[in-house]
C-alpha cells in the first residue's frame, strides 16, 4: 500500500443544534479548529457535550446549522469513503467474514477484483491475516475493532475520523490497540480526530487535545502535547499534562455559575 497523504481540516464557526420537543437544543457554539495534514488531534470533553456531533459533521453524515466544515478546501456536503470513521461499535455484518467486511468500501466503488492485494494487506496490516476467513461471531473485541480498522484503512483514507474506536474494550487490549493506532498512523501518514473519554490514551497518542466545555460546546483550551514518541507515561512532564487536562476537565464538569443563578 502506498503512504496516504493527510488532508487538512478547516472547520470554521460551526454552531449545531437539534430540535428537541419543539425547542431547540445548541449542541455546538461557534466551534472553530485547524487540523494539518497529517496530524493526530484528541477531542475529550465531558459526556453529551457534543463531540460525536462535531465528529459526524467531519465525516459528512450531517450538516452545520452555521459555519463550514472543509476538508482540503472543499466543503464536506456528504460521506466519502476519503474520511472514514470507525466507532465505538465495530458494527460488522455478521453474514460477511472478515475479510467481506473490509471488502464492503471497495465493493460499493466497484474495484473489489482490482483490490483484492489492498484488502489482504489492510488485513494484514491490523494483524487479522489468519482470521481473514472468520466470521465476526467468532471475533473477540478487540479482534472485531482491528476488523473495523481494516474496513477503513482499507479506502486508504487521507482523514480517519475515530469515536472512541477503543472505548469498550478492556484495559490491556485497549493498550495493544494504541500501540497499533499510533503505528497505523506513523506508517500511513492520515490525518486523524480521535474522540476518546481516556484523558491517558489522548496524551498517549495526540499532537494536540482539545478541551471542549459541555453542552453547547465551545474550544475550552487546546494543548500542545509535544513530547516525544513512544511516550512515558511516568515522566513528570505526562503526569503534569495529565492532572492539568483532568483538571480542566473536572472545572468544565462543574455547574456553571449562571446556572446555579437559575436554581435560586
Ligand atoms: N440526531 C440528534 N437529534 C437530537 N439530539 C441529538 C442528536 N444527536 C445528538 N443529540 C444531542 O446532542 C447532544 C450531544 O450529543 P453527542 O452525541 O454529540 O455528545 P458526546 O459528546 O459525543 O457524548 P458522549 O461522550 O456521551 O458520547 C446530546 O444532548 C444529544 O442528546
Ligand atoms: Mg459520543
Amino acid at each position: 500500500m502506498v503512504r496516504t497523504a493527510g488532508a487538512a481540516i478547516e472547520i470554521r464557526n460551526v454552531t449545531q443544534a437539534f430540535r428537541s420537543g419543539g425547542d431547540d437544543l445548541p449542541v455546538l457554539d461557534n466551534v472553530s479548529l485547524s487540523v494539518a495534514p497529517g496530524e493526530l488531534v484528541a477531542l475529550v470533553g465531558p459526556s453529551g457535550s457534543g463531540k460525536s456531533t462535531l465528529i459526524r459533521l467531519l465525516a459528512g453524515l450531517d450538516q452545520p446549522l452555521f459555519g463550514s466544515v472543509s476538508v482540503d478546501g472543499k466543503v464536506v456536503k456528504s460521506p466519502d469513503p476519503s474520511r472514514s470513521l470507525v466507532f465505538q461499535d465495530p458494527t460488522l455484518l455478521p453474514w460477511r467474514t472478515v475479510r467481506g467486511n473490509v471488502a464492503i468500501g471497495p465493493q460499493a466503488r466497484g474495484v473489489a477484483n482490482r483490490s483484492k492485494q489492498r484488502i489482504d494487506e489492510a488485513l494484514e496490516l491490523v494483524g487479522l491475516t489468519d482470521f481473514a476467513d472468520a466470521w465476526p461471531a467468532q471475533l473477540s473485541g478487540g479482534m472485531a475493532q482491528r476488523a473495523a480498522l481494516a474496513r477503513a484503512l482499507v479506502n486508504d483514507p487521507p482523514v480517519l475520523l475515530l469515536d472512541e474506536p477503543l472505548g469498550k474494550l478492556d484495559s490491556l487490549t485497549r493498550r495493544v490497540l494504541q500501540g497499533e493506532l499510533l503505528r497505523l498512523w506513523q506508517e500511513r501518514g492520515f490525518t486523524a480526530v480521535l474522540i476518546t473519554h481516556d484523558v491517558t490514551e489522548a496524551l498517549v497518542l495526540a499532537d494536540r487535545l482539545v478541551v471542549l466545555s459541555p453542552r453547547p460546546a465551545r474550544i475550552r483550551e487546546v494543548v500542545e502535547i509535544g513530547l516525544a514518541r513512544p511516550r512515558d507515561q511516568s515522566s513528570p512532564e505526562f503526569v503534569q499534562l495529565r492532572a492539568r487536562i483532568l483538571a480542566l476537565l473536572d472545572e468544565e464538569a462543574t455547574t456553571p455559575p449562571d446556572e446555579l443563578e437559575d436554581v435560586h
